[in-house]
């Protein structure tokens, strides 16, 4: 019996073009009353918050905006960091909520060599805390924060598990023990949308750093934090770059083509994920209100950049170009010409000078430096220009 159902399940996933079903996108620039959208003020006052409205009640859960206060504390501080090449702070993030708090954890480091405050990635850190080691016992090349100082940009990273532990019987461990009528609720956040709050609290510090250019912050994700980045930047418009890495299903690929990860299979996986209501589209995902590139066009006019790899079809490359490619619109209503080509660029080849960048990578599914490599020309580029 187990394998039987294996097999059907394993059937279900479609990784050959051809057999890529026909299908409509729901229209960007269209509202649900069936008004055309034409302008920056009708996007931005009717059909952004309703395409807000719609991935809260169905997709992520909707975000808590009500808690008594954020405070911060700087645990540790070196000003020479790196040899003298960066200042280290490491800051606790309290969150408090009617007489319950939970605190998560900030690393940023900012260059020494410039007297302005600095441009800062920020890394939704989904992998093992080594990977954004403080003390740069371990240099990993997930979070290259060596050559990002010597590239003149801040690099911060907090790790997902204290906002929710990513695990289907503890997610509610952390942020969500302060907002228990949001596990009640069918459209309430689990653990992406937690940690896409955790990102905004983090930018709550940023803002008050003196050594970070708050105007420049990038919000950066792999993977599932590729999905938590792209949602985070949707609803807070103080990121002004989103990069979402390998990000693919309910990340920056269309659910509607049904290929690689499919939202039945993601909402198996990872049941803690989504809200409730996201498994109505189980097998169903024509009757989705949205579609990815709705996310994506979220984000208009801040840039954003999404990659893949060759071998991860998993993650739907072509799907997650033609998301940023079916975005356009919403770049186009504030005069960002995108001009994206029809077709994926060839593997290996970055799109950086456009508002919605774009690499596909030769190899697996990862963030590496040939990711970080581009994702600095792609933020040198909108941050001059
Ligand atoms: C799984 C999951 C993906 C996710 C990935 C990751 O493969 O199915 O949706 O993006 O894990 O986070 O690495």
């Amino acid at each position: 019996l187990f394998t039987g159902i294996y097999i059907s399940m394993s059937f279900s996933q479609n990784y050959d073009e051809s057999k890529v079903p026909f299908y409509t996108l729901p229209s960007l620039l269209v509202s649900g009353q069936n008004q055309p959208i034409k302008d920056t003020a009708s996007w931005e006052h009717a059909r952004r918050p309703e395409l807000l409205t719609l991935f809260s009640n169905y997709v992520y859960g909707t975000t808590p905006k009500d808690f008594d206060s954020v405070r911060f504390g700087i645990e540790n501080e070196d000003p020479a960091a790196m040899n003298g090449k960066a200042r280290l702070k490491e800051v606790a993030i309290r969150v408090y909520r009617q007489n319950k708090s939970i605190t998560f954890h900030l690393v940023l480091f900012t260059p020494t060599a410039q007297a302005s405050p600095a441009a800062v990635f920020v890394l939704i850190n989904n992998r093992g805390r080594s990977h954004t080691d403080p003390k740069r016992v371990v240099q990993s090349d997930f979070w290259p924060a060596e050559m990002m100082i010597d590239s003149g940009y801040g690099i911060a990273a907090f790790h997902v598990s204290e906002l929710a532990p990513d695990r289907k019987d503890s997610y509610a461990d952390a942020l969500l023990q302060l907002y228990p009528e949001q596990l009640a609720a069918d459209n309430g956040m689990k653990a992406i949308g937690a940690w896409a709050f955790g990102a905004s609290r983090v930018m709550d510090y940023l803002v008050t750093d003196g050594h970070v250019n708050a105007k420049q912050v990038v919000i950066v994700g792999h993977s599932r934090g590729g999905k938590t980045a792209l949602w985070a930047a949707a609803q807070d418009e103080r990121f002004s770059l989103c990069i979402s890495n390998c990000s693919g299903n309910t990340g920056a690929a269309l659910a509607r083509r049904q290929f690689g990860e499919r939202i039945a299979k993601i909402n198996a996986t990872f049941p803690h994920w989504f809200c409730n209501n996201y498994k109505r589209f189980n097998d169903n995902e024509t009757a989705l209100p949205v579609d990815q590139h709705m996310l994506i066009a979220l984000i208009a006019p801040r840039p954003v950049y999404a990659t893949n790899a060759t071998e991860d079809l998993w993650a739907d490359p072509k799907g997650t170009f033609l998301a940023l490619k079916n975005a356009e619109p919403a770049y186009a209503l504030y005069h960002k010409k995108s001009n994206l080509p029809a077709d994926p660029p060839s593997p290996g080849h970055a799109i950086l000078y456009a508002p919605l960048g774009y690499h596909n990578r030769i190899g697996v599914h990862d963030m590496t430096r040939f990711d970080w490599i581009q994702f600095i020309q792609f933020a040198r580029h909108h941050f001059r220009s």
